[in-house]
């Protein structure tokens, strides 16, 4: 926490200690908005240190013990947080819950992810030198994906994708995002044997310690509800797990979110923070529409599992140029916010970054 002087900003309570909430408090203390950080698990664990980041955000939800003091609360975007259901509680009661929010969810994935202890280089070249290589692994004939990285230390960081269809994901024991340690081990048997460039995978499970394996729900859907009085959601929720969209999309999130309580960071009324809110959700939504749409098309081509889907991933993966694939990737890395609140960092890319929408604020604060 830190101290400001008059006039008064809010005090910002945020839910959960992942990508998102860390990189808001960073945010927040440049702004010199008060806040304090909530989080579940007492101790930092090296679950998956490569691109399993992206799930950090959605595994990590408060204690519904907790009582917060502040003004505005911010809390994890994923389909089961905590946060989102007490919006989901208030909405439901007052009638007010969009059709969409209240429905189950189609499309889930379980995704299960660990990183060994260091093994011998010998055995596994990839990891003499300071590269990562990695492999991801489509199933043929199953929805699953998996994958290694070589990662410093000496350590491989692994993981299996399940997609799951209504008929299964719509089970409550999949919506609980921690499961005892039984759950894990119905699914350790499952991806087992999957082969990976090294052999089998398992031979990487049995180098994780069972307690550093972690299996976290992803839901594939585009959630209507945002934010509710004093309440807003930031995160990773609702990117394919394999995409790799989930981290990026959290600290985009975070960034914009920031942007918005700096421009009402005095003496806000209830209006001001929902006036923020919405602003957010203005600037959000159209970029994480598009991203949720070029993930779910993606889902399709990894995991489709009839006849023409199958076809269409040997021709995305077998002949499509790679400057078609690379198209989309470009398109997305032209969205690239910035704090608007402080000095702008030049554009070191080759492509132009997309205009953001100036801080009126901090506009009026320079033009003094
Ligand atoms: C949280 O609340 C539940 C139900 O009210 C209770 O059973 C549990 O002991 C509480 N946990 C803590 C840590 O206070
Ligand atoms: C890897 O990086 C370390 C630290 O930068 C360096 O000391 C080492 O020589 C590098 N190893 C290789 C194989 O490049
Ligand atoms: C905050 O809301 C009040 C009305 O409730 C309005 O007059 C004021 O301009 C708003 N401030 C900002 C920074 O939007």
């Amino acid at each position: 926490m830190n101290n400001t002087t008059s006039p008064k900003p809010p005090h910002v309570i945020i839910v959960g200690a992942g990508v998102a909430g860390l990189l808001l408090a960073i945010l927040l203390k440049r702004a010199n908005i008060t806040f304090d950080i909530y989080e579940r698990a007492r101790t930092v664990k090296p679950l998956a240190s490569v691109k399993h980041l992206a799930e950090g955000g959605v595994q990590i939800q408060c204690d519904d013990n907790t009582s917060y003091t502040g003004d505005i609360l911010v809390g994890a975007d994923g389909a089961y947080s905590s946060v989102r259901q007490s919006i989901y509680k208030d909405l439901s009661e007052q009638d007010k819950l969009p059709f969409s929010d209240s429905q189950g969810l189609k499309i889930g994935y379980i995704n299960m992810v660990g990183t060994t202890d260091p093994l011998d280089e010998e055995t596994y070249p990839a990891l003499k030198d300071n590269f990562t290589h990695f492999n991801f692994i489509i199933g043929n004939g199953k929805p699953y994906t998996w994958s290694t990285f070589t990662v410093p230390g000496k350590k491989i960081c692994w993981g299996a994708q399940i997609q799951l269809k209504a008929t299964t994901s719509e089970d409550r024991t999949f919506k609980n995002a921690e499961w005892g340690p039984e759950g894990n081990e119905a699914m350790i048997k499952d991806i087992y044997n999957f082969a990976t460039p090294y052999g089998p995978l398992g031979q990487f499970i049995d180098k994780t310690p069972r307690e550093r394996i972690s299996k976290v729900f992803l839901e594939e859907k585009m959630f209507e509800t945002w934010h509710n009085g004093r309440v807003v959601l930031i995160g990773d929720g609702n990117m394919l797990p394999s995409a790799g969209q989930g981290a990026v999309n959290a600290m985009q999130d975070a960034v914009i979110l920031a942007n918005c309580l700096y421009d009402i960071a005095n003496n806000p009324t209830s209006d001001n923070i929902t006036a923020a809110f919405q602003d957010f959700k203005d600037q959000r939504y159209p970029h994480v529409k598009h991203q949720f749409d070029l993930s779910k098309t993606m889902a399709k081509v990894i995991y489709g599992q009839t006849w023409s889907e199958r076809l269409l991933r040997r021709i995305v993966f077998g002949y499509l140029p790679k400057s078609v694939l690379h198209k989309d990737t470009i398109k997305a890395a032209a969205y690239r916010p910035q704090c608007v609140f402080l000095p702008l960092t030049p554009n070191y890319g080759t492509h132009q970054p997309l205009p953001q929408k100036p801080s009126k604020r901090y506009t009026e604060e320079q033009a003094i």
